[in-house]
């Protein structure tokens, strides 16, 4: 009987405690409003980029290195996270409108970028990569003019599709969408003929899917940062953590597990 009485108790308590939650969430426009003693960081992600950010299809639960990355960040400074998907496009103006207290999902920390954000330090570093299909006649750089490259919205992929496009490839031609996924479809479906993607990225689909692809020549592009509205005190605690993370192993670990197969 008593057992019974002290279950009941835990769920009231526990779904006033949820109820609290919700409130304070909804009221403090993604601020870091405390939810019983631990603060909610709300973190701004694109989950569509394997092996960084991406939605396990088995649990529904986001999975991935900055994903990792981040919770033990949090979990260090005694923070809870809550993760807003959305579109990479969107994510520096939630930023801007402090709709969200960070991002992680695989930014580079581009000097454009650093007008409007803040960025902690380096994380990571890639590159980029065309990827086509397996029996694609394009081989080389030179041959993508003409052909249809398909970029992700917002990126620095489009920005550099672009500028290849300006300088080098007149003919080329730049289908750009919203999510990473996506464009693998397109390409599988012929409607594009290549897609850019940052290499760690473009690595894994081609080795799932049984894709081709080759390393892009021209420029190589800033490594990934964790970002923050400009100004924000958390770019200092969470450089703390970074570092330490640098010397204790954690980030290699998190490497090991995620991106070197
Ligand atoms: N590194 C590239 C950039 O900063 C692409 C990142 C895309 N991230 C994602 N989660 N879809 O523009």
């Amino acid at each position: 009987m008593k057992k019974y009485l002290l279950v009941s108790l835990l769920t009231i308590f526990a779904i006033a405690f949820l109820a609290a939650c919700g409130t304070s969430d909804s009221t403090s426009g993604g601020g870091e409003e405390a939810a019983g003693d631990k603060k909610v960081l709300k973190m701004g992600t694109s989950a569509d980029f394997p092996p960084f950010e991406t939605i396990d299809e088995q649990t529904g639960e986001y999975v991935g290195f900055d994903i990792e990355l981040t919770k033990y960040i949090a979990d260090q400074l005694g923070y809870e996270l809550e993760i807003d998907n959305m579109d990479f496009g969107g994510l520096i103006s939630a930023l801007q409108s402090e709709r969200v207290d960070f991002v992680a999902s695989g930014m580079s920390a581009t000097n454009e970028r650093k007008e409007s954000v803040d960025f902690s330090i380096e994380y990571h570093k890639s590159g980029e990569m065309f990827v086509t299909l397996k029996d694609s006649d394009i081989k080389s750089f030179e041959d993508l003019n003409g052909k249809t490259l398909g970029v992700q919205l917002g990126t620095i992929q489009e920005e550099g599709a672009k500028k290849i496009q300006e300088d080098d490839l007149k003919d080329l031609k730049i289908t750009p969408l919203n999510k990473a996924p996506e464009l693998i479809q397109e390409l599988k479906a012929g409607r594009i003929d290549a897609v850019y993607l940052d290499k760690t990225v473009a690595l894994g689909f081609i080795n799932e899917l049984d894709l081709a692809g080759f390393d892009d020549p021209t420029e190589s592009s800033p490594g990934m940062a964790i970002a923050f509205p400009k100004g924000s005190e958390l770019v200092e605690e969470f450089n703390k953590v970074l570092e330490e993370m640098k010397e204790n192993g954690e980030l290699e670990k998190l490497e090991k597990e995620w991106i070197e197969e």
